[in-house]
Order: structure tokens, then sequence, then C-alpha cells
């Protein structure tokens, strides 16, 4: 799709393309300015941070995200996105203004920080110097936008006309790019005619592919994105919380979870069983949610999100005392490995990362942690400079008296069992993402326990309390 010229109703009405600021130049921001160039628009992103505007000028990406740097290299090279610190120029150029600052959760509360959405939509206003669009893309409280529209009024220049719509963004970190060039849907709240028109050119690349659309209220479209964190959330807790009823009982929360997912109307994803979830969305926007619902006296809410979080900060905890379970009753100084640091594959984020956090855990109780994972190895040193750090998997399992998988890396899954059991110190694995194919490394020798597999083993039975059924099986 290209956007150099816009066709009207009347063929005769041909106007230029919009051309568009991106204000944050972080994980949305930065896909989301790659991606408008993609589709054709002149991109202008946004920051306050000139060592990132200095590397993605040059195609640099300050975080792992497969595809991206190759796609922001490609534009700039092209000339239709560049990276600035000066807002006021972009915004004088731009006709759309997308705002994509985080949202971080407050220290020492659950509630979000918006001073970087109100900064953002305050800078965005005052220096507009022609009609403008203002598109909040950032994960906000229900009733935020409807608070920047104020902002908006407040600081637009007088005889300006400046509008203000909600367009929630549902990308996935190491799947970024697609998301944001091939959404699953598009919605956006509180446009006028005039703003929905806009917004539908911006979009013209998706809609063309059939995207559906859903045009709404303000609070509805800033609602949509808590809420699908929310149920997504809320799926993983719920098979984690069934996990531990399999452990109990022996039943196999992998084969549940693939009978469940055959019911169309639940489906299979987000049901994998293990660590439970982590990263710079799902935990914040739950906490987030809680005290938005708290706040409006919607205590339904509060309740099932507390649960939600409970279960999955619980599963840190299983992970922890299965540990301390299979060392005998005390970590202290011996070898653990952990494979993973990211909160998932496919990254190098680690904010509220599971692995990191119990790896952290163990460390703190004394026992001698080697960590690796193939891309956030920067990232995890950075929060946690006095863990241990292999240069490679087999280093870090190398004389192990036992090996944490807490990150479903392929390197892991694929690895042979064999070649890390000649290695090893111990061959007790503890599997906290129900991603080995357990029966080969049993027949290596290996000791697995899983969170809600029946995974057959090698070694003693353990008890039930610790959240680990033993079959006692051998390997098959
Ligand atoms: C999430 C939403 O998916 C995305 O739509 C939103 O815009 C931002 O937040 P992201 O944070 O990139 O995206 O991660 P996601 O792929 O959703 O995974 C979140 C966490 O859940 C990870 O820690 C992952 O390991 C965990 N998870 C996921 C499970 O524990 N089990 C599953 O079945 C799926």
């Amino acid at each position: 799709m290209t956007a150099q010229k816009k066709t009207g109703p009347d063929a005769t009405d041909v106007r230029p393309a919009p051309v568009i600021s991106v204000i944050g130049t972080g994980y949305l921001g930065a896909t989301h300015a790659a991606a408008m160039a993609e589709m054709g628009f002149e991109t202008i992103g946004v920051d306050v941070d000139p060592s990132k505007l200095a590397a993605l000028s040059a195609g640099e990406v300050p975080f792992y995200e497969p595809g991206l740097p190759e796609l922001i290299t490609k534009h700039v090279a092209s000339g239709k996105l560049r990276f600035t610190a000066d807002l006021a120029a972009a915004v004088a150029e731009a006709d759309v203004h997308f705002v994509c600052v985080g949202t971080p959760q407050k220290a020492g509360s659950h509630a979000a920080n918006l001073t970087y959405v109100e900064n953002a939509t305050r800078g965005v206003a005052e220096n507009l110097t022609h009609p403008g669009l203002i598109v909040g893309k950032s994960t906000v409280p229900v009733g935020t936008a409807a608070r920047l529209r104020g902002i908006v009024r407040e600081f637009t220049p007088s005889g300006i006309d400046a509008e203000l719509i909600w367009n929630p963004e549902f990308l996935r970190e190491g799947k970024a790019v697609d998301d944001t060039l091939h959404p699953d849907r598009l919605v956006w709240g509180g446009a006028s005619a005039a703003a929905d028109a806009v917004i539908r050119e911006v979009y013209a690349a998706p809609i063309a592919e059939g995207t559906p659309v859903i045009t709404t209220d303000l609070a509805t479209a800033e609602l949509v994105k808590v809420s699908a964190n929310a149920f997504l959330a809320t799926k993983i807790s719920f098979i984690n919380a069934i996990s531990e009823m399999c452990a109990i009982t022996g039943a196999d929360v992998s084969t549940l979870a693939d009978a469940l997912g055959h019911d169309a109307r639940i489906g299979r994803k987000f049901l994998n069983a293990g660590l439970g979830f982590g990263g710079g969305c799902l935990p914040k926007d739950i906490r987030a949610l809680m005290y938005r619902a708290n706040e409006i006296g919607a205590n339904r809410v509060v309740g099932l999100m507390q649960q939600v979080d409970e279960i999955n900060m619980g599963q840190r905890e299983r992970v922890i005392d299965m540990t301390i379970e299979a060392l005998g009753g005390s970590v202290l100084n011996r070898r653990v490995a952990v494979v993973g640091a990211a909160f998932k594959p496919l990254t190098d984020d680690v904010r509220d990362s599971p692995a990191l956090n119990v790896a952290a855990a163990l460390h703190l109780r004394g026992a001698q942690v080697t960590l690796w994972d193939p891309e956030a190895m920067e990232t995890a040193r950075r929060s946690f400079p006095t863990l241990t750090y292999s240069a490679s998997m087999e280093g870090a399992i190398e004389d192990a008296d036992v090996v944490l998988v807490l990150t479903e890396w392929d390197e892991i899954v694929e690895a042979s069992p064999a070649a890390l059991a000649a290695i090893v110190g111990r061959r007790f694995v503890i599997d906290a993402r129900n991603c080995l194919p357990v029966t080969d490394w049993v027949k290596a020798g290996w000791t697995v326990r899983s969170l809600g597999r029946p995974t057959p083993v090698t070694g003693a039975p353990v008890s039930v309390a610790a959240g680990t059924y033993d079959a006692v099986a051998t390997a098959r």
C-alpha cells in the first residue's frame, strides 16, 4: 500500500497523505513508527532519549525484536522514517500524532504512572501549528483519554482544531512487527466523522486485508486493551490452578489443555501451564486494572484479578519449592543451572520475568546459580549483576546439581539430553515450562519434574506437598 495521495469522494479532491509523528520510541513506538513507514507514510519518531534516537537512526534497536531492525533500516534509508528529539518540529510537520509512551506501574502502588502520557499529549497539543489528530495508543486506565481531552483543550493554541481518539495496540513482544502490520483487529474510540476518515486512511493497508474494525467510545477502547490482557492472564492462571490439581492427582495438564483447546469456545492458546506470565504488560496491566476497578467500585474485577495475580506469583514459589526439594531440603552452596532469563522466548526483556525472579530468589537463598539465556544475558546482568552468567548453555549446566528450564527457548527444547547428561553433575531437571520432550530426557538418564505433568521419573518419589506428582514410571 502506498499513501502518497489521497483520493477523496470527488475524484478531483486529491490531498497529500498525512504525515505521521510517533511520540515515544520504545517497544510500541519504534514498532509503530516502522510499520507506518512500511505502510507508505512519511513518519517521524520522537523521543527524549538521544542515545535511543541515535541508535534507531542507525537502524539499531535497543531491544531484541525479530524483523524490526531490518524494517527501520529499510525506511531510514528510503527517507520515509526519521527520528528526532525535536517534538515541536515533528508536530509542526505532522498531521496525525500517535502517543506511544509508557505507562509503567507506579513505584509503591498498583496504579499506572500516567505522567509520560500526560506530558506527551500536552507536548503535542501546545506545539500544534495546524489541525491535528492525536491518537493515544498507550495502555491506560479507563477514563484517562477523557481527561487527556481536557489537556488538549487547555493547551492547543486557539484557532487550531485538535481531536484526541484512543486506538489501543495489541502487539506481542517477539511478534511485534507482524502484529502491527497485520493486526487481528483494529479498535478506535471517540472519533468524529472527520477523525474516523483520517484514521481509516492511516490503516488502509490492514483494512484492505480484511482486518475487522471496531469503532466505539473512548472508555470502551481503553477497556478493550486492558480486558484483553486481563483475559489472557486469567487463562494462564486458570490452567496453572488446574495444574496444581494435576500435580496432586497424577493427571497431565498438557494433555488436558490439548483436550480443552479442541473446544472452539475455549481454544488452545494461552493454556500452557508453567512458571506463569511476566513481562512489561500482563502483570502491570492486571494490577492497574485492579487499582482502577477499586477506585470506581467494580469490586468483582478486583477480586478476580487479585486471584489471577496470586496464582501467577505462586507458580514461582512452586518452582522454588521444587528446587529446594530436589536438592534435599536446602539449596545452600548447591550448583543450580538456570536456562532462560527472558520472560518468554524471542525477547531479551526481563521485566517482571518469572525466570529471573526464580533465579534471583535461589541465589538469595545461598544457591550457586549459573544462568544462561540466548538473548537476555545483558538485560539480566543489568538487573541482577550478582548472579553468575555463562556464555553457553553447556557452561551453565556443567557440574550442576539441578537444571532449571525457566524459559522455553528452542536451544533447550531441541538440545540433546544425552550430551547434557554427560556434563551435568546430577541428572535432575525441573521443566518449569512443560516444554521438554520428557521421554527422551528420561531415556538419557534424567529425573524430570514438571508443573502438572506426571513425568516418567527415575529418581526417588517426592512428596505431594511440594506440588509434584511422582508417577515412578520407567523410561518409555
Ligand atoms: C502481551 C499480550 O499478548 C499483547 O497482546 C499485549 O499487547 C501486550 O502484552 P507480551 O507481553 O509480549 O504480550 O507477551 P505474551 O506473549 O502475551 O506472554 C505473556 C507471558 O505469558 C509470558 O511470560 C509467557 O511466558 C506467559 N504465557 C503465555 C504462559 O505462561 N502460558 C501461555 O500459555 C502463554
